[in-house]
Parts: structure tokens; sequence; C-alpha cells
């Protein structure tokens, strides 16, 4: 053989990002592999639309992916569409025609990850997908051959760029949520509709991927306690820096002897741990090894060169693997053993808490609130209240000790209902510093 040859489906933001890779730095990616990976044919709906790098060479243009999978010389699928719905099909056929795949996307391996290296591997081919998670921070190679010699004891990720966006302007301006993702919507950098994003199932999706990889376990979006960042505004910025904490959508997978806490919220971190300081629309994912203690990620977590990046070493990895004859890899979801890692639900952990209240004021709230939390055995551990000119909508936080979740949720749904209450009070996690 002496190219090995890749047909792309799907020319939007990570497929141009890939295909300009794979023009401009051709002669560095042929040294490197000693053969030519040559793009063979493309494919989008609007694809007669689009101009191709001229150094590309003839490839071939169609608007129907299944003439790429029915080509006997492409060897290799990358699925750049995204969804659940045409990518499924595109990954389920070249499995079929027994063509290694390539794929960024995250929906569709967090959903049914496992049972695509299933089918793959009885199929005799190959799966990558490094692009699917934080795009440019090349993550999954690390869990599965950098630190698989360890024994991953907890991760921690900013997942979502969009978000992390969101909270770092709110932080930094003071300005108000909303104000906030209208201009990231101008700006391009949150969508039309921003639900995937900020509402935190985006990153959940991210979550489910590297937590079955961290842990060889079958996880799926559903096991994993999920909360957006529509309620955080700049107030709660001002008492988390009181706190010598900082607020990021944190998604969190810790492993204990009865199983793994799964989350993706926001979360209070103390402003002296190194997530703390990733702003913007970088990701950064930090691992906690029993062996190798901890190690930190960081990186762009989209755009289409970063994902470009991760898709095109993808295809010289599993290019070289053709080559060599050996396609085949083991599953990176180790779910022969199912079971010894299952998701717990949340409010089984210990965490600390931060309540924000906004009340009407008046005498024995404070009295009030502290009360509940004596019922529920949870013991208080500061008072905050920043100076305010309102007496109606006033702001103020409690924080409490350690306790479990499931008494913490319990006492806010009772606070809640007290008569005081200008809205349901908010509840984060606060982490103490590791
Ligand atoms: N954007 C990022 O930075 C980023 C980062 C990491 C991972 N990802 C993942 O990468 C994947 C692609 O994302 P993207 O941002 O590149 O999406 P995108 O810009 O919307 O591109 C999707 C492409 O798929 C094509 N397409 C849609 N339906 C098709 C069909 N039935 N047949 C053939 N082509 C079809 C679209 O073109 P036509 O309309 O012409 O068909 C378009 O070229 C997703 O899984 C996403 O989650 C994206």
């Amino acid at each position: 053989m002496q190219h090995v040859n890749v047909g792309i489906v799907g020319l939007g933001n990570v497929g141009s990002g890939t295909l300009n890779i794979l023009a401009e730095n051709a002669a560095e990616i042929t040294r490197k592999l000693g053969f030519r990976l040559q793009v063979k044919s493309v494919c989008s709906r609007s694809v007669h639309e689009k101009s191709l790098p001229h150094s590309l060479g003839p490839v071939h243009k169609t608007a129907n992916w299944r003439e790429l999978l029915a080509d006997p010389d492409i060897h290799i699928i990358a699925e750049l569409v995204g969804g659940v719905t045409v990518a499924r099909e595109i990954v389920e056929a070249s499995i079929a025609a027994k063509k290694s795949i390539v794929t960024a996307n995250k929906e569709l391996m967090a959903l049914d990850g496992a049972g695509i290296w299933d089918r793959a591997i009885r199929a005799g081919i190959n799966v990558a997908m490094e692009a699917s998670v934080a795009g440019g921070i090349p993550i999954h190679t690390v869990l599965r051959e950098g630190i698989s010699g360890d024994h991953v004891t907890a991760l921690q990720g900013i997942l979502n760029g969009t978000s992390n966006y969101i909270l770092t302007e709110i932080e930094r301006y003071g300005s108000p949520f909303r104000e906030v993702l209208a201009e990231a919507q101008r700006l391009g950098y949150a969508e039309a509709d921003p639900t995937a994003d900020i509402d935190g199932f985006d990153a959940r999706s991210k979550l489910a991927i590297l937590a079955a990889l961290a842990f060889g376990e079958r996880i799926v979006p559903s096991d994993i306690h999920t909360e957006g960042i529509r309620r955080i505004s700049p107030i709660d910025f001002q008492y988390a820096h009181r706190l010598g904490h900082t607020i990021k959508l944190l998604c969190s997978a810790r492993r204990t002897h009865d199983g793994v806490f799964l989350s993706v919220r926001p979360t209070l971190i103390p402003q002296s741990t190194i997530l703390a300081s990733v702003h913007g629309a970088y990701n950064a994912i930090w691992v906690r090894g029993r062996y190798g203690e901890d190690t930190f990620y960081y990186g762009r977590g989209a755009g289409p060169n970063p994902t470009g990046v991760a898709v095109v070493s993808d295809l010289m990895r599993v290019a070289r693997e053709i080559r060599a004859g050996s396609p085949e890899r083991v599953s990176p979801f180790a779910h022969e053993r199912l079971g010894e890692n299952r998701p717990l639900p949340i409010s089984r952990q210990k965490c600390a808490f931060y309540l924000r209240f906004k009340v009407q004021d008046r005498p024995g709230i404070i009295a009030a609130l502290a009360g509940i939390l004596a019922e529920k055995q949870i013991s208080l551990d500061a008072v905050l209240q920043l100076p305010s000119e309102t007496k109606h909508d006033l702001p103020f936080v409690i924080t409490i000790e350690p306790c479990l979740e499931q008494a913490a949720q319990e006492a806010v749904a009772r606070m809640a209902a007290l008569d005081f209450m200008v809205e349901p009070p908010l509840a984060l996690p606060m982490e103490r510093p590791l």
C-alpha cells in the first residue's frame, strides 16, 4: 500500500480545519509517517459550493456520504458531521464496510461509545475520537496511553469554553449573565440556542467520555448530575472572592470504594488551585492518580485548527496502525467488568456548600435558617453580608461545613419555602484546596 486514503464527511468548522492542516502541513505529515496520507474524497451536502486547498491534488467531491463507504480504496472515514442521526449511520456503515473511523463526535461517543467500540473490534477496525473532548488537548491519549499504568482516583475539568468564557466575563466586568450571553452570541462565542453550553449538556457528554476512559467503565450522560450556569450573578463572584474562591462550571468524577460520583455544575473552587486560572474559552483537565499523583492538561477546547490537529493526529495514528497491519485496538471502555465503578447518586457524597439567599429583610432571618440547618444536623461555617442598599432584595451568603448532600438539599428545599425568600436559595458546592 503506497498511501493510506482518507474520506472526510463534514466540511464545517472541524472538517475545514482538518483539510487545511492536511494540505498546508502535508510535507511534514508525510515525513513523520514515512508514507502519504491522501484525502481521496470529501462530502457535505453543499460540497459543490466549496473550494478545496489546491495542494491536496485531485479530490473527489460528493454530497452523498455512501459513495465514500462504497469506495474500496478509502481506508479511513473521518466523521465530522456531528449529532447522533446521520453521524450514527456513517459510523455504523463504516464498521460494516470495515473502514476505520476518526470522529470528533462527543454526543455520539458519550451515548454509545462502548457499543461502537465493541462492534468495531469485532469488525477488526480502529476507532479514534481524540477531537471529541477538549479539541486541542490530547487527553484521550493521556488517559489511554500516557498514564494508563496509573490508577486514576479523580478527574476534574473545565470542558466547555462558552460557559467558561461567560463566567470569566461576569467575574471580570461584573456584568449580569444575560448581558454577557448576548455579547457572546454577538461575537460568535455562543450559539443562537446556547442551551447545550450554558445548561451543561455539552460538558456532560465530554465528562461521560473522560470518566469512561479514566475508570474503564460504561458511563452515559444520564449518569451525571448536571446543572448549568444561568443563576450565577456578579454578586456570587464578590462573595466567592471574599471566601478565597472563584466559580467554574466544574466537571468532576471521583472514584470511591462504592462507585463513582459524577457531576457537572457551577462550583466554588479555591483561587489558589490551578483550575481557577483557566480563563475564557480555554479548557483544562486535572487528573489525580494513586501513583503518579497530580497531572494537568491545558489548551484550546475548540476551533477549526486546534480540533483539526486532533483529527489529523488521529488519522496519522490510525494510518500507521493500518500500515503496520494491526488496526484493532483494545477498547478504552473496559466494560467486560461492568459495575466495579458504577455511578452513585451525588446525594450520597459529602460536600461543603455555599448558600446564597435573596430576602425581604426583617429580624429573625438568620435564626430561621440556622434552625433548619440544626434540624438537619448541618454545621454552619460562616455568614457573609456585603453592604447593600436594598432591603427588599437583600443578598447574603451562608457557608456550611461538609455534610451529606442529601441533607443539604433537603435543608435548601425547606428554606426555599420561607416567606421572606425573594427567590429560591442558590446552593453551590465548595471545593477545598486539595
Ligand atoms: N466546532 C468545534 O470547534 C468542535 C470542537 C470539538 C468537536 N467538535 C465536534 O465536531 C463535529 C463537527 O462540528 P462542526 O463545528 O465542524 O460542525 P459544523 O460546522 O456544523 O459542520 C458540520 C458539517 O457536516 C455537514 N453535514 C451535515 N449533514 C450532512 C449530511 N447529511 N451529509 C453530508 N454532510 C453533512 C455540513 O455541511 P452541509 O450543510 O453542506 O451538509 C457541515 O459541513 C461535531 O461532532 C462537534 O461536536 C466541534
